[in-house]
């Protein structure tokens, strides 16, 4: 069983290509909507609320957790690697952002743009990655932190959203490649597509690192084993809205979201003894 990790809804984007990828295999998804969003908190923050969410797959019987958000690939991916996944550990996390900066070197002729989120950009992991596989690269890279929230509203195909690409992608003069660094941004690609100057690469992460995974999984055989593709989705944040607005973004209808109450800033077990709250509807 793979465990799939994000901050709510837009890890489902991710999860969508890893189930086009693997259909076999069964997975668990966790959607921290109830503390989402991620993009601008604190980095101690995220290696706490990244610990707790890693921490819960595990005990749900994974072995291998991908953290399909780019905040926290970028922020927490090397610390939760040496947290549970040190040498001859039986445990596995894996990230979006060295696939994303692997594809964005393989597609570019000289100069990568990335919108993301304020603390994708901050960490400067992605410049980073992008740099060690190819240093005479040039990056530019522009937090975004409007995009995510229009996609929640579901307001793709909305003046308010050409006109927020554009303004973003404006501030990222000469690129020839634009890196989509949040698990959002694919709802936007025909806007992308749109508001790009041609000949502009667009490079969503997710497809590319499906296929990464069933590299990784040849080469690690007994990590995850195929079974039947099932899916079960837990979030922190309202269950119902969860299934209902989640669809957009897997692509599919969810299964009945299991809620997963939040105490006092830690992951309980219990059921939530109140109502809880959620990214897209509070
Ligand atoms: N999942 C986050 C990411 O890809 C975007 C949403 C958020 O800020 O929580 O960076």
């Amino acid at each position: 069983m793979i465990g799939v990790y994000d901050s709510g809804y837009g890890g489902l984007t991710v999860l969508r290509e890893l189930r086009r990828a693997l259909p076999q295999y069964d997975m668990v998804y966790l959607g921290d909507s109830g503390r989402a969003p991620y993009g601008g908190r604190d980095v101690d923050t995220l290696l706490d609320f990244s610990e707790q969410c890693v921490e819960r797959l595990f005990s749900e019987g994974c072995k291998l957790v991908v953290v399909a958000c780019n905040t926290i690939s970028c922020v927490a991916l090397r610390h939760l690697q040496q947290r549970y996944a040190g040498a001859g550990s039986a445990q596995h996390v894996l990230g979006i952002s060295i696939p994303g900066a692997e594809l964005a070197v393989q597609v570019t002729s000289g100069h990568v743009g990335i919108l993301a989120t304020a603390r994708t950009v901050s960490s400067g992991t992605y410049v980073t990655e992008i740099h060690k596989l190819n240093p005479t690269v040039r990056v530019s890279q522009r937090a975004a932190p409007l995009l995510a929230p229009i996609v929640e509203e579901g307001w793709e195909d909305s003046s308010i959203a050409r006109d927020a690409v554009a303004r973003y992608v404006a501030d990222l003069p000469g690129i020839d490649t634009l890196l989509l660094g949040c698990t959002h941004y694919p709802l936007l690609l025909p806007v992308f597509r749109e508001v790009v100057a041609p000949g502009v690469t667009l490079v969503d992460p997710a497809p590319y690192a499906a296929r990464r995974l069933v590299d990784w999984l040849a080469r690690h055989p007994g990590v995850a084993t195929p079974g039947t593709g099932a899916l079960r989705v837990l979030c922190t944040g309202n269950p119902a809205n969860f299934a209902l607005h989640g669809g957009r973004f897997l692509g599919e209808r969810l299964p009945v979201v299991e809620p997963i109450a939040e105490v006092r800033g830690r992951l309980a077990n219990a059921d939530p003894q109140d109502s809880p709250t959620g990214q897209v509807v509070r």
